[in-house]
This record gives C-alpha cells, structure tokens and sequence, in this order.
C-alpha cells in the first residue's frame, strides 16, 4: 500500500482517505472498510460486481487479455501437461507437486472413493426422477453428519481428499439412481476420470470399457472448471464458511448456487438449442442467420462470453479435446454434426467476427459431455466435480486468512418509515 495513491473522498463537508491496495497483476482496489465507521455512509454495488471481497492468491483472470492461471501457471500449460489431481494439488497448496507428492496424494484420493454404506438408503429416499443437482448438494451437507470432526488443520485434509475423492462417486450414484440402475462401486485400478465414467456406464452385466481419449478430455475440462476466482458458488462457499459453519455445509451451498442457470446452466442451453433446430429442421446457416437478426431473440447458445472479450482461453483447449473426441466417436447424431457446423459457420461470420463473440467453454463442453453420453441433467454436477477443487481452495484460504470475518454486507432500506401497530380493519 502508498500513501500516494490514496483516494481522496469528500461527502457532506467530510473528508476521508481510502487506501489503495495493489494486487500482483498490478488490480488496484480501495479499501472502504472504515468509511462507515468515519463518516457513517456505505457504498452500494448490487450483485458486488465492483466490489473486491477479499485479497486471494489462487486464480488470475483478465477477461481483456483471455488470461486464466491457477496459481500462476497459464491454464493452457495446465491443461496440455497436467492432470486434474495434480491441478487440484497445485490450487490446494500453492505449487506443483514433486513426483512423490503427487503419486501420494493421488493414491490418498483413489483409496477414498467409497462411500459409507449407509449411502444406499440415503439415495433410495429420493423420488426416481430426481434431478442428480440436490441429490449431490444434499449428499454432500449429509457427510457432515458422517464426519463429525471439528475442522483443524489435520481434519481438513482429510475431509478435502475425502471430498475430492468421493464426489465422483456420489455424482455417478445419483445418476444411476435417476435411472433406477443399481450403483456400481469405484475401482482403484482407474485414473480419476476413467474411475468415474466406469460408475456411470457400466453395469453388473457389462463392463464399460473407458478409451483413453475420452478420459483424457474429461480430465482436461474437470481442469478447466477447477476455478475461476470470485464466483457466484465460490463466493457463496466463502459465505457461508466465514459463519465458521464446516467444509461441508459450505461446499453443499456452492453446489446449490451452481446449479442456477445464470451459472453454471449454460451448456443446458446448448443442447436445447441443438435440439430445437434438430426438431425444427432448420439447417446451421438459417439458424446462425436468425442468431445474428436483430428482430429476433435468439442467440448462438455457447458463443459471447460477460468476461473474455477474447477467445476464452478455456474454450481454446476445448475445442481440440471436442475435435478429439468427435474423431474418436464419430458425430454419432444430427445434433454433434449441426455442433460442428454452427462453429464452422461463426467462426467465419463477420458479424461474430466484429463483435469478438466466440465460442465459449460451455459450447464445447455441452458438446463433449452429448457425445461421451452424459445426460444433460447431469452437466451441472460435472462442473461442481471440477469445481470441488477450487471451493476447498478458497475455503482453506479464507480459513487462514488474517483477514477473517463474518461476510455481512450493507443495505439501503427503502421500506416503510416507523409506524405503530393497529389491527387492520380499522385502519
Ligand atoms: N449470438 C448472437 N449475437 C450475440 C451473441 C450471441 N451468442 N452474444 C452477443 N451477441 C451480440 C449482441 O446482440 C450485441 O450485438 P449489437 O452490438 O449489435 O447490439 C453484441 O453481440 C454484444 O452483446 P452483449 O449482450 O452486449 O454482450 P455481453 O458481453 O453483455 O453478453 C453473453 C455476453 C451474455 C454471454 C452473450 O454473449 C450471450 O448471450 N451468449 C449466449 C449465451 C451463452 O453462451 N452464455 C454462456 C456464457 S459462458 C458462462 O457464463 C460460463
């Protein structure tokens, strides 16, 4: 912090100073947390959009510049050399993992991935057609109730590889249940993807056989999701474990913001786009030209992004893993095949041209995740798998933080002045 650059406010005759602070991408905030206090005014910033809630080593995003780093390190290397555990390692601890870290760490989380048994008849008690989103969010908050530890140092990481460890296993049990299959248990002889896409494909009659281009992109777009700083869901983790409430209760919540469709529904609405022009029979060039009339409301789902006004840098590791994954499939629907003529055609369009809309990581993983068979209701609780990370992440952070406290923000009341009581009627 300089004093030189402090901000000078002045309100009602009053003067106050409002410390800059710098972060290490040269982000400049001011730190307003004594305004109330000195001139007794709040500042009001709905949806926080301008509002920095705390200092966070973990993420970097420049939206301008299509920049995402976990901890420094460009997502694209991550995704191009690492694999999801070791990415989870490296937000949880800060560095990359040394060989004998990593192979520890990853035998921690497979030896982990059951769950207590107990866990059959909590999945028997929801309807059938229950949507796998509150399953997992309320399976999640339950294994509070499992372990009842009191959260210290050591109980924390034990509770972060248990959770890291057993969501896979709760996401594709939750799936099964919604099928009304019987669940199937982890194998410790699978890498984390290919362990997960066992649970949801295969069944006591056969067993599926995980190809490795397929595990390979799964893995790449659990990285890709792991974190993406002050999020809706992240800050809600944050939220609700600045009451000291446990990791569990705090990570069952980022699960329920998730599920919104202002969040993390995105990729939904790429399907139901392929669906509706599929049904309609309309060709990728009529849809794209409705996309870009002004005096229609559709739009290309899965193109533009609120953020990068660049390619997002997510999206641009997606769409190879989308193109492996269709060679290794095949376009195996008339959705996949339209998928891939709807990026063709606006790539090359000047209306997305001019206006920097590209495909983003929702497009391609709405694709992948069609093509590997993942049933769109599950899309969501395949973005909190990689998510997990992240949340335990800035849980932890905020956990150590000297600048722990409660989250309690402001509001200006624009309710009824002070009036007293009487009953209605005769009023
Ligand atoms: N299809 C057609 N035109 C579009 C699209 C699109 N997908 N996105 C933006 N435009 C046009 C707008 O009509 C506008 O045109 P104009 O300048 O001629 O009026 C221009 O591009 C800018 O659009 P804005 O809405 O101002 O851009 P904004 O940054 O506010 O919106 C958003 C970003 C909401 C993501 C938008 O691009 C969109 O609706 N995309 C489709 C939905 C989608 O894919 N959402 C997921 C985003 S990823 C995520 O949230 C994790």
């Amino acid at each position: 912090m300089s004093d030189a650059k402090n901000a000078r406010l002045e309100y009602d005759g009053k003067t106050v100073e409002l410390p800059s602070l710098t972060g290490s991408e040269n982000e400049t905030g001011l730190d307003i947390s004594r305004l109330r206090a000195e001139t007794g005014i709040i500042t009001y910033d709905p949806g926080y959009g301008n509002t920095g809630s705390c200092r966070s080593s973990v993420t970097y995003i420049d939206g301008e510049a299509g920049i995402l780093r976990y901890r420094g390190y460009p997502i694209e290397q991550l995704a191009e050399k690492s694999n999801f555990l070791e990415c989870s390692w490296l937000l949880l601890n800060g560095d990359l993992p040394n060989t004998k870290e990593l192979n520890s760490f990853t035998n921690n989380i497979t030896i982990h991935t059951m769950l207590h048994e107990n866990f059959r008849k909590f999945f028997g008690s929801f309807p059938k057609a229950a949507h796998p989103m509150p399953v997992t969010a309320a399976t999640v908050g339950a294994m509070s109730a499992f372990y009842q530890e009191k959260d210290t140092p050591e109980t924390l990481h034990e509770t972060t590889i248990r959770l890291l460890a057993k969501y896979p296993t709760i996401a594709a049990w939750s799936y099964k249940h919604s099928i009304g299959q019987p669940f199937i248990y982890p194998r410790n002889d699978l890498d984390y993807a290919s362990n997960f896409l066992h649970m949801m494909f295969a069944t006591p009659c056969e067993e599926y056989e995980v190809n490795p281009i397929i595990a390979r992109a799964l893995d790449q777009l659990l990285i890709l999701h792991a974190d993406h700083e002050q999020n809706c869901s992240t800050s809600t983790v944050r939220v609700v474990g600045s009451s000291q409430a446990n990791i569990f209760a705090a990570i069952s919540a980022g699960i329920s913001a998730l599920w919104g469709p202002l969040h993390g529904g995105a990729n939904q609405k790429v399907i139901e786009m392929l669906d509706a022009i599929t049904h309609q029979g309309m060709s990728a060039e009529d849809f794209v030209a409705r996309a870009k009339d002004k005096d229609s409301d559709v739009r290309l789902m899965g193109f533009g992004h609120r953020v990068y006004k660049n390619f997002d840098p997510r999206a641009r590791v997606l769409k190879k893993a989308c193109h492996d994954v269709m060679n290794a499939m095949g376009l195996n629907s008339k959705q996949l095949e339209i998928a891939m003529a709807l990026e063709e055609i606006a790539l090359n369009d000047e209306y997305f041209i001019q206006r920097n809309l590209y495909p983003n990581v929702d497009f391609y993983s709405g694709i992948i995740y069609k093509a590997i068979g993942i049933p769109v209701n599950m899309f969501t609780v395949m973005f909190a798998m990689g998510r997990m990370a992240g949340w335990i992440a800035q849980f932890l952070e905020q956990k150590e933080s000297p600048e722990f406290r409660i989250s309690r923000p402001r509001q200006i009341y624009t309710g009824a002045p002070e009036r007293n009581w009487q009953p209605v009627d005769t009023r």
